[in-house]
C-alpha cells in the first residue's frame, strides 16, 4: 500500500466485529510503532497490548473517549521518570510526542492490515495505570482500541488554510 494512500484512507474507527485479532498480526503493529522515531532515540516507551474481554472492559469503564467494543487494546505507556532523567522537562514533553509518533506507526499498520483502530487520549490515567498494574515512573499516554471494523466512517473534512510559505500569511 502506498503511504499517502494509508494515510488519507485511514479511519478513526469506533464500530469492531466481535472477531478477535490474531497475535501475530498484534506484534506486527508493535514492530510497526518500535521503528517510530523519538527524540535522542530515547525509546522510553512501553506497549501493553490488552485482548482480555474482562480487562477490556474495566479499561472502558475509566475511559470515556473509548467507545464501541474493540477485541484488543494497546496502552502507549512511557517511562516518565527516565524520560526526564535523560531531559529534565523537555524530556517529559519529548516522551509524549514519541508516543504520538508510535501511534500513528500503529494506526497505519493496522489500516494496512484491514484493522480499524482510533487513538484515545480521554482516559483515567491513574486507573488505566493501576489496571494494567504499570510500575512507578511509567504512565500511560494514550490507548488505541483494534479490531476488525464493523463499518468504515467517512472521512471528516480537512482544513486547508492551514499552510504558508517562507512566513506566516506567505503564498511563496
Ligand atoms: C491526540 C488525539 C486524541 C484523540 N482522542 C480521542 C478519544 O479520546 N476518543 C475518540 O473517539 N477519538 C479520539 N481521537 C480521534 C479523533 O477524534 C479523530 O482522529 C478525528 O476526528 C479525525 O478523524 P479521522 O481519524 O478518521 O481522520 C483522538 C485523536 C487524537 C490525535
Amino acid at each position: 500500500m502506498e503511504v499517502l494512500q494509508a494515510i488519507q484512507g485511514r479511519r478513526s474507527v469506533r464500530r469492531f466485529q466481535a472477531r478477535p485479532v490474531e497475535r501475530e498480526i498484534l506484534e506486527r503493529l508493535i514492530e510497526a510503532a518500535c521503528w517510530a522515531p523519538s527524540g535522542g532515540n530515547a525509546q522510553t516507551w512501553h506497549f501493553v497490548v490488552i485482548t482480555e474481554p474482562e480487562r477490556i472492559r474495566h479499561i472502558k469503564a475509566v475511559s470515556p473517549g473509548l467507545l464501541g467494543d474493540p477485541p484488543a487494546v494497546i496502552a502507549l505507556c512511557q517511562d516518565m521518570e527516565a524520560a526526564r532523567r535523560k531531559g529534565g522537562e523537555l524530556g517529559g514533553t519529548l516522551a509524549v510526542m514519541d508516543s504520538a509518533m508510535a501511534a500513528q506507526n500503529i494506526l497505519l499498520a493496522a489500516y494496512d492490515a484491514g484493522l480499524g483502530s482510533c487513538v484515545i487520549a480521554s482516559f483515567h490515567k491513574g486507573a488505566v495505570g493501576r489496571l494494567l498494574r504499570l510500575p512507578a515512573g511509567m504512565e500511560p499516554v494514550l490507548l488505541v482500541s483494534v479490531g476488525w471494523p464493523e463499518q468504515m466512517p467517512s472521512p471528516p473534512p480537512r482544513r486547508r488554510d492551514v499552510v504558508s510559505f517562507e512566513v506566516y500569511g506567505g503564498e511563496g
